[in-house]
């Protein structure tokens, strides 16, 4: 371990950019599915991992719903989240907003309250226990029809106050985002925040329609934008936060290697770039391997770590004075460092 993987173990961070089906580790696959009599269809969690290479982001998805399918009972969303929020709380992940993907769940019948209810639990827990903010954002399935995401807001009102913001993810390819134009203009008239994947698969016009018919205040991914550079500078000077998931990225073939990956430079052209895990379980690490990686394979500086978390608090859906918080506990730790 190097002084900055150490660095980068202890500092206080934000995560943003998470699925939490995507934190569904095999061995909890395997327990969830012998509790509720469901073939996980492997013969063991190496079988499990070795099944995990994937040429693209649709190879991913296709894996990624199948293993959801173990989730049934109140108590597995809590397990799921509590196992997830254990995890961040010992890489010092000290505020989460996580996503969370209803309509693979009521799809096979299981109710919206059943997921919901699960997830705020394991987070209401996870602030007394640990101290941990975290919020969930309501994610559309880009791959469904406008009418499904349209009954899964209905469901969604019913417990807004458990919502910070309303998301899209799934297939981009084929899918974008005026596909969601209605749904989200409801969303936005209903009070939410929007934010939406683009720019992952898909090309840089998703990430401008992103923002101009979705009207999102955030970009997950949007690392295509790089092929672009007036949209770059319209990023750079909207302050656009973008959350970026390095070894995702590299996972799903988006970037052939992570000295391919463009988050130094994204940095360098003064774009609101954040690290963060998008579904850990499935593409070999949480936020320190996320960090630890990309320092690595593109030299990044202790600077460029703590702009990187400055820029993840900043984009965090916190009222200010929590926001300044979370800059104190850096502040003090980069002090204790000193
Ligand atoms: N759902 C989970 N992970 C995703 C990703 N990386 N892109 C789109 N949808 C997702
Ligand atoms: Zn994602």
């Amino acid at each position: 371990m190097t002084s900055l993987d150490d660095f980068i173990a202890n500092v206080p961070k934000a995560e943003l950019h998470l699925h939490i089906e995507g934190t569904l580790e095999p061995e909890l696959m395997f327990a969830l599915g012998a509790r509720n009599g469901i073939d996980t269809g492997y013969g063991s969690t190496d079988e499990v991992r070795a099944a995990y290479q994937f040429g693209n982001l649709q190879d991913f998805l296709d894996i990624y719903y199948a293993g959801a399918n173990v989730l049934v009972t109140e108590q597995d969303f809590y397990d799921l989240a509590w196992a997830y929020l254990q995890k961040a709380h010992a890489q010092n992940v000290i505020h989460a907003e996580i996503m969370f993907d209803p309509q693979t769940h009521t799809d096979r019948g299981i109710a919206f309250d059943t997921v919901i209810s699960g997830l705020t639990r394991a987070l209401d827990d996870a602030r007394i226990e640990f101290g941990m903010s975290a919020g969930l954002i309501l994610s559309f399935l880009r791959h469904l029809d406008e009418a499904s995401a349209q009954r899964t807001l209905d469901q969604g009102l019913d417990h807004r106050d458990k919502i910070i913001a309303i998301g899209l993810d799934s297939s981009e390819l084929g899918h974008p985002p005026e596909k969601f134009a209605r749904v989200f203009a409801r969303a936005r008239n209903e009070g939410f925040r929007v934010i939406a994947h683009a720019g992952e698969e898909g090309p840089p016009a998703y990430v401008s329609d992103a923002l101009d018919i979705l009207k999102v205040v955030r970009i997950d991914h949007g690392v295509r934008a790089v092929e672009d550079p007036a949209l770059v500078a319209r990023l750079v000077q909207a302050e656009i936060p973008l959350t970026v998931c390095p070894l995702s990225n590299v996972r799903l073939g988006v970037f052939k290697t992570m000295a391919d990956h463009p988050l130094k430079d994204m940095l360098k052209a003064g774009l609101k770039a954040t690290v963060n895990s998008d579904d850990p379980a499935y593409f070999g690490g949480y936020m320190n391997e996320n960090f630890s990686a990309t320092a690595a394979a593109l030299d990044l500086s202790q600077d460029d770590i703590i702009a990187l978390i400055r820029n993840s608090f900043d984009a965090a859906f916190l009222p200010p004075a929590e926001t300044a918080a979370l800059h104190q506990r850096l502040d003090a730790y980069v002090n204790s460092t000193a």
